[in-house]
């Protein structure tokens, strides 16, 4: 579709968590002309619903070393160690900063802020706000400043395509806004530097603690844009989630790594602690550890789930600590102050993304990205709690900075606008929205938390056959879904699905959340490299 409107910036900022408000706070203050583009309201994205907290070295005796230690260990040998190093060194200032922005975290009576513990931190370094409401916080604090600062924003507007000039420069997005009045419509925001700050992926599996919004929006982009997007296959699946029945789909509560931090145990229907003996740090060790801990129990018992016990921690614990995840779990009927709490492994946070260097900049010019759509190289094979909100922060201040100094050099200026791109090319026809119901169901079944070959294989079939089928719609009988939001999403949702199945299919090898029950063991060194995946824009 041609664009029907047009907006004109210096930068367009895509997504409105932690990661996308930073970055477009920064740019303002630096002068940059800049818009906010958001598929659903401003604090509709995955921050909102961080609970646990934000990492960093604030702590009294913590260093920025420690962090990057547990970082390391969390990422089995494949973070890319200057990342890691940018992340933990400039964290506790960026912190300071969102702060001073206008964000309230909890603090004892002496004014200090409160630090709990999540899984791999050998430190209590983890900052929290409204007890377990930490990302809710945060969003209101960004989106109080970008509103007090007068940001051109755009609201429920999902992105399409990324706009290049002639050399393939980024030159904008065009957009779907519905409800927006004068921006109604397919639309446009010409800016020669895009900054993606999208989110994750989630909603390609059927249980996930991520929003409805994550549909993985801005790999699919940055795909159809020729960029290099890696270590996909890496999906963290949160060990605790509040389990709510086998069928249960779409977005799932969370029960947060802080609870075990604070002193819960996990344990089977017959109370016995089972992470204690697997791991030293025995229900805090890593993320992937404790999910795949679990998993085995479920399986040897045939159970459809475990328990997270914090009775211990009385009622007055989990009014004043826990307000969030009390709430959340009355209303589905569980007390955790007199009964353990059920949880099961659901799809949590995408450790790769798109590709991109120290200064957040992705190998397609003017193209930018931060938060979890990024690959910035510091999670590896498996993010370590709460680094996430973290990295958005450090990586959206690294790229306005970079946009700043470009824009300040000339480097970045206005582009002539090549014609247009748009999802429903013939590698990347329209999917009918009903299809994100199979996808997701294809994902859970062959690429969930555990996989082998022959589940990526089936999966990768079932897949191809949506996609095939929706090209041979259009192209044999001229049908095409009706465009909008749920069919474009539907169609984001197998572009990325695809390319996870394919490299957890090639990584032959078990490491960090990537878990192949054929090949059990990490692979050193043969596998210990990243598997990065650049689409031929013709490819079907
Ligand atoms: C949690 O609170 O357990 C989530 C923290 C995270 O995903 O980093």
């Amino acid at each position: 579709p041609a664009p029907g409107w047009a907006l004109t910036a210096d930068v367009v900022v895509v997504g409105s968590g932690v990661a996308g408000l930073t970055a477009a706070l920064r740019c303002e203050a630096a002068g940059l002309s800049t818009v906010v583009v958001t598929k659903a309201r401003l604090d509709d994205g995955s921050t909102r619903w961080a609970q646990g907290g934000i990492a960093a070295a604030l702590g009294e005796g913590d260093t920025p070393g420690q962090h990057l230690d547990d970082t390391l260990v969390a990422g089995v040998g494949l973070c890319d160690e200057a990342a890691v190093r940018l992340l933990v060194t400039e964290g506790p200032d960026a912190v300071r900063r969102l702060i001073a922005t206008g964000a309230h975290f909890d603090e004892s009576a002496d004014g200090a802020l409160q630090l709990t513990r999540e899984g791999g931190h050998h430190r209590r370094r983890i900052a929290h706000a409204g007890g377990d409401a930490t990302g809710a916080e945060i969003s209101r604090a960004l989106v109080d400043a970008v509103r007090a600062r007068g940001l051109r924003t755009v609201e429920n507007a999902l992105v399409l395509d990324l706009l290049t000039d002639a050399e393939g420069r980024t030159a904008g997005v065009t957009l779907h806004v519905m409800g927006e009045g004068q921006h109604d419509g397919v639309g446009a925001v010409h800016a020669p530097a895009v900054v993606l700050a999208t989110g994750g992926m989630g909603q390609v599996f059927s249980a996930t603690t991520n929003p409805s919004v994550s549909t993985g929006d801005g790999v699919a982009l940055a795909l159809r844009a020729g960029a290099e997007v890696s270590d996909l296959e890496f999906v963290q699946f949160h060990p605790t989630v509040l389990f709510l029945g086998p069928d249960a789909e779409g977005q799932q509560p969370l029960v947060s790594e802080a609870v075990r931090g604070e002193g819960a145990h996990l344990v089977d229907a017959d109370g016995t602690r089972f992470m204690v003996g697997q791991h030293e740090l025995a229900e805090l060790a890593p993320r992937d550890v404790v999910a795949k801990g679990i998993t085995r129990r479920m399986r040897e018992r045939g159970a459809a789930h475990m328990f997270l016990d914090a009775r211990h921690f009385g009622a007055e614990m989990w009014e004043h600590r826990f307000p969030t995840i009390l709430a959340a779990c009355r209303a589905h009927g569980i007390d955790p102050v007199t009964e353990p709490i059920p949880v099961a492994p659901a799809a949590h946070y995408a450790s790769g993304g798109v590709r991109t260097d120290s200064r957040g900049r992705t190998t397609v010019p003017g193209l930018y990205a931060c938060g979890e759509v990024a690959c910035t190289g510091v999670h590896g094979a498996n993010r370590l709690a709460s680094n996430s909100l973290l990295e958005g922060l450090v990586y959206a201040e690294r790229i306005a900075a970079d946009v700043a100094a470009r824009h300040a050099d000339g480097t970045l200026h206005a582009r002539e606008v090549h014609p247009l791109t748009h999802p429903e090319t013939p590698a990347h026809p329209l999917l009918p929205p009903e299809a994100r119901l199979t996808i997701q169901r294809i994902m859970t079944d062959g690429a969930g938390v555990l996989r082998s070959a022959g589940s990526l294989t089936r999966a990768g079939d079932r897949l191809r056959h949506l996609h095939t089928e929706a090209r041979e719609a259009l192209h044999e009988h001229g049908k095409t879904a009706e465009p909008g939001v749920d069919a474009w999403e539907a169609t984001n949702l197998l572009c990325v699905a695809r390319v996870l199945v394919a490299a957890a299919a090639q990584r032959e090898e078990t490491r960090g959340c990537h878990w192949r029950e054929d090949h059990p063991d990490r692979d050193d060194p043969a596998w210990r490299r990243h598997l990065v995946v650049r689409l031929n824009p013709d490819r079907t």
